[in-house]
């Protein structure tokens, strides 16, 4: 398939630039080459990233709304109308309402982002998201003061869903994130892959994507934001909290409880490919400050 991205990024092409500046900077502050190496050992994002192609990122999905299986969605997904979406923010935020999805982010900075994508089931890609910055949009309605959590809602249109009329789990589809995580540069809403809209199947019109934790965080087909002050509900730690925390960022050294996390099978690969072994925070070092003192393996 001809496509116009290269093979070969530096890691100013596949991270943010501020992040990068950033990154820079502290690279040029600090003095042995011993700490040097251990920072590149660490900064990952440094790799090549070779994203999969976009028939690979709309054939290989999960979106339960639409059947449990990997080519449920793309089979069945192509019902839903995302013309005329809405969406709802409300709860702790300067200007809370009903939203067409144009009026709310119709102005917002769309860029490319290649991440790497690495689901609990330890599967990974990576795509080449279009979108924009979580933070800009809620800094556009304004969050109030209290406000340490946020929420997020899937659509829930059981006459085109069929995992929803057979009921696989319980929906709407809900996930959350801490208010500082939402607010991380690294954290995005995606309405693109390659320059064209999100197929429904990887959920079309807008859709999280956090790509340091587990791809469930990463909610699909979003109807509402909701501002709170305290941790909400999350569907897959609600349905099994033991296997499913709230935080799920991806750790090679917390196993699920039925398999490792230690590595990973990259889609496209091949059959006979190596698994890949997975990197802490997903290649993504930059967002361990926000976890300073909490106990990872309790917090998984
Ligand atoms: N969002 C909703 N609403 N429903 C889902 O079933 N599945 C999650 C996440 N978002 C899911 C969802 C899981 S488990 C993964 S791995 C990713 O979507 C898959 O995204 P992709 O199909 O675009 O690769």
């Amino acid at each position: 398939m001809a496509h116009r991205w290269k093979n070969t990024l530096t890691s100013a092409d596949v991270t943010p630039k501020s992040i990068w500046m950033n990154r820079r900077s502290v690279l040029a502050g600090l003095a042995g080459a011993g700490a040097l190496s251990s920072v590149g050992g660490m900064a990952t994002a440094q790799d090549a990233l070779t994203p999969n192609t976009l028939e690979e990122i709309r054939s290989y999905n999960n979106f339960y709304e639409f059947g449990t299986g990997k080519g449920d969605p793309s089979a069945n997904a192509g019902a839903m109308d995302t013309s005329g979406w809405e969406v709802t923010i409300d709860g702790l935020v300067d200007n809370p309402g009903t939203y067409a999805l144009n009026d709310l982010i119709g102005d917002m900075t769309v860029e490319e982002r290649i991440y790497r994508f690495r689901c609990v089931e330890a599967w990974s890609m990576v795509v080449p998201w279009n979108g924009f910055e979580l933070a800009d949009l809620l800094n556009k309605v304004g969050v109030q003061s209290g406000a340490t959590h946020v929420a997020f809602e899937t659509a829930v249109m059981p006459e085109v869903m069929i995992g929803v009329q057979r009921r696989v789990m319980d929906f709407p589809y809900v996930e959350g994130l801490r208010l500082d995580e939402a607010m991380h540069p690294l954290t995005l809403m995606a309405t693109g892959i390659y320059d064209e809209p999100l197929a429904n199947q990887n959920g079309a019109p807008m859709r999280l994507v956090v790509p340091w934790k587990y791809g469930f965080k990463s909610i699909k087909s979003i109807v509402r934001i909701t501002l709170t002050d305290e941790q909400p509900p999350t569907s897959w730690s609600t349905i099994n909290p033991r296997e499913y925390g709230f935080y799920s960022n991806v750790n090679p050294q917390v196993d699920h409880p039925r398999w490792s996390q230690a590595s990973e099978r990259v889609i496209g690969g091949g059959l006979f490919a190596a698994r890949k072994d997975t990197l802490m925070f997903n290649g993504y070092p930059e967002v361990a400050s926000l976890y300073e003192g909490l106990d990872l393996a309790a917090n998984y």
